[in-house]
């Protein structure tokens, strides 16, 4: 098989719905014989108990071989005491690192299933299909300096840094441009350019990027914190927004509580086109951890996993027929009323993370 998947189910609930995505796999294979292959590996604290480590480097060099990981989640109380530079997040962190992962993609859909499931009117929210793009390896997360001083009158003085050249901003205006002409051709950029040199930048690169290479997509200029106030309002009006890593981490989880549970949030993260072959390195994970508080009973909804595996699908092996039919599959098993414990509302029945995966591998059978 030509298309190579690293498997990294992790910790709490991570195996649990790692199962459900390989029936998915394996239905794949079945229509179209060994479509994918697939390795598995230890992250987080499973690597830990293991090998002492967040993630080997024999997982490490798999995860680089691969075309796309495909991500659980780690982390959970067992660990909460292990070395810092060893605990579960450690992994992750390594793996967007060394991969290069400098893009992340955060949909907000909103399933007509669950449309009345949302805090805000149906209207608001019924169709919603947008796309957060926010820029993941710069910024004011890894800027320096970043310190803590003590000062001479006793108090303390916390600096961060906003950091960011214009190489960074271009290739993650490139990645919204690409996306957006696949969808409706529309990008957003947000920053806060009246207050922030960083957003002059970014304003100024955005365009220039879009002057050169996009000039066929609508391009949009927003400051953020007018784009989180209409985000709300009204987000139909979006259809990919562009942000740094800060702006990027708050918007995306506003507008992914726009659309309901944790359970239901799927995300990429992607690098540069490798020069050869043109191929992003990329991984796939829920938005969600590893609920320890739920892991072992059954109660963990695979949807999240499930759809980060369709955008693997999308972005990582250009099936865009077998991605939509997944998410068509995932958006019948609930047209149908299946629920997990999560997505339940009132006296709602609910089905087990092992049922909601063969009822979605039924749904594709179906189509
Ligand atoms: P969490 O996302 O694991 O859980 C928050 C709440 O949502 C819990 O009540 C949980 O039961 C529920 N939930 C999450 N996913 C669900 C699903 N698929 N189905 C049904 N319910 C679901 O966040 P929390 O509790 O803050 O963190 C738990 C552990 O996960 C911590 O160790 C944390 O560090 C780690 N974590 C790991 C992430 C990753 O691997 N990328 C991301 C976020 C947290
Ligand atoms: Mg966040």
């Amino acid at each position: 098989a030509s298309n190579r998947l690293l498997l990294l189910p992790g910790d709490g609930i991570g195996p649990e719905i790692m199962e459900e995505v390989k029936k998915v796999i394996g239905w794949f294979n079945e229509r179209t014989a060994d479509t994918f292959e697939f390795d598995e590996g230890l992250v987080g604290g499973a690597a830990y108990d293991a090998h002492g480590a967040s993630i080997s480097e024999e997982d490490m060099a798999k995860a680089k071989a691969a075309d796309a990981v495909i991500f659980g989640a780690v982390g959970g109380p067992k660990w909460d005491d292990v070395p810092y530079d060893v605990r579960p997040e450690a992994g992750l962190l390594r793996l967007r690192k060394d991969l290069g992962l400098f893009a992340n993609l955060r949909p907000a859909i909103c399933y007509p299933a669950l449309a009345d499931a949302s805090s805000l009117k149906k209207d608001v929210i019924e169709g919603l299909d947008i796309l957060i793009v926010r820029e993941l390896t710069g910024g004011v997360y890894f800027g320096e300096p970043k310190t803590i001083t003590d000062l001479e009158n006793g108090q303390q003085r916390a600096i961060d840094t906003q950091v960011y050249d214009t190489y960074e901003i271009e290739r993650i205006a490139g990645v919204a441009f690409d996306l957006a002409r696949a969808r409706r051709n529309k990008v957003t950029s947000m920053e806060k350019r009246n207050v922030m040199k960083s957003g002059v930048l970014w304003n100024q690169v955005v365009t220039a990027t879009h002057d050169k290479s996009y000039k066929d997509v609508e391009l949009e200029h927003m400051l953020a914190d007018a784009g989180g106030m209409q985000l709300v309002r009204w987000p139909k009006q979006f259809d990919v927004i562009v942000c740094d890593n800060l702006f990027g981490d708050m918007l995306s989880d506003v507008a992914a509580m726009l659309t309901g549970s944790l359970g239901m949030l799927p995300s990429a993260s992607l690098g540069a086109p490798d020069a050869a072959t043109g191929k992003r390195k990329a991984l796939y994970e829920p938005v969600h951890g590893s609920a320890p508080d739920i892991a072992g009973t059954g109660a963990a909804n695979p949807i999240a996993m499930i759809a980060s595996f369709a955008m693997a699908l999308r972005y990582s092996f250009n099936m865009i027929t077998e991605a939509d039919m997944l998410e068509k599959a995932i958006s019948n098993a609930l047209d149908k009323g299946l629920r997990t414990k999560d997505i339940a509302q009132g006296d709602q029945a609910t089905i087990s993370t092992k049922e909601m995966g063969n009822a979605i591998v039924g749904e594709l059978e179906a189509l």
